[in-house]
């Protein structure tokens, strides 16, 4: 399955503000908020479905329309960039579930040979995932995919079952993409950017440096 892209105006305006190396701590994770505000809304309106449904205004009953399943969704946070971007994502899906990963990259182990990182994951917390539920699971950065396919692995391990699963960055790289949708075919790629290339330490360049460091440090 291709990436699809998150082309919104203010996504790219708000992308550009994080990759700046100008910005900095308290702009940057208000900045991973918007975007995730700004990412929810676009998966609202390019995936999911409305209904029509009678309201009663003041004056009259009316056809009004609505977004269906808006409190079926669970979003997976991926520790620790992710959660002022989770942060935004919950404005769009205030009544969604949380599931929260403690996933990192091993650094010191290096970048493998074919591209990928050992993953320690520490700490796993998901809700009950059920078949009516659209599953989104969040991290900012997509770089080798190797954070992305351990969670994918977890989650799918805990649920076979739920409507749609949507893993969404902000900014990806081409292989990240590749290593993902090989892993799992059935999830949706989004991601506001697809940049580049990798260096040889697994950075997306151009990127945004270390979404973690610069949101937290
Ligand atoms: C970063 C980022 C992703 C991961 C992406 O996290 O937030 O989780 O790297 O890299 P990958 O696609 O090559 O696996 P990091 O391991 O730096 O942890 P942090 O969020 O706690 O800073």
């Amino acid at each position: 399955d291709d990436a699809h892209l998150i082309t919104h105006a203010l996504a790219t305006d708000t992308l550009s503000r994080l990759r700046d190396v100008e910005t900095e701590q308290v702009a940057f994770r208000k900045g991973l908020v918007k975007l995730g505000r700004i990412c929810g809304y676009e998966i609202i309106d390019g995936a999911m479905e409305t209904e029509y449904v009678p309201v009663e205004t003041p004056l009259e009953e009316t056809t009004g329309e609505r977004v269906k399943g808006l409190d079926d969704v669970v979003i997976i946070n991926v520790l620790r960039a992710a959660t002022p971007f989770v942060e935004g994502l919950l404005k769009a899906f205030p009544r969604a579930k949380q599931g929260v990963i403690s996933a990192g990259r091993d650094e010191e182990a290096g970048m493998t040979d074919d591209g990928e990182f050992p993953i320690t994951i520490d700490y796993v917390k998901l809700p009950e995932i059920r078949p009516e539920d659209t599953v989104i699971v969040a991290d900012p950065m997509l770089a080798t995919g190797s954070t992305m396919c351990a969670v994918l692995d977890h989650v799918l391990d805990e649920a076979d079952d739920f409507e749609d699963l949507f893993v969404l960055s902000a900014v990806s790289a081409p292989e990240g993409l590749v290593r993902v949708s090989e892993s799992v075919s059935d999830a949706d790629l989004l991601t506001v950017a697809i940049d580049d290339h990798l260096d040889d330490d697994g950075f997306i360049v151009p990127g945004l440096g270390d979404a973690g460091d610069r949101a937290f440090r």
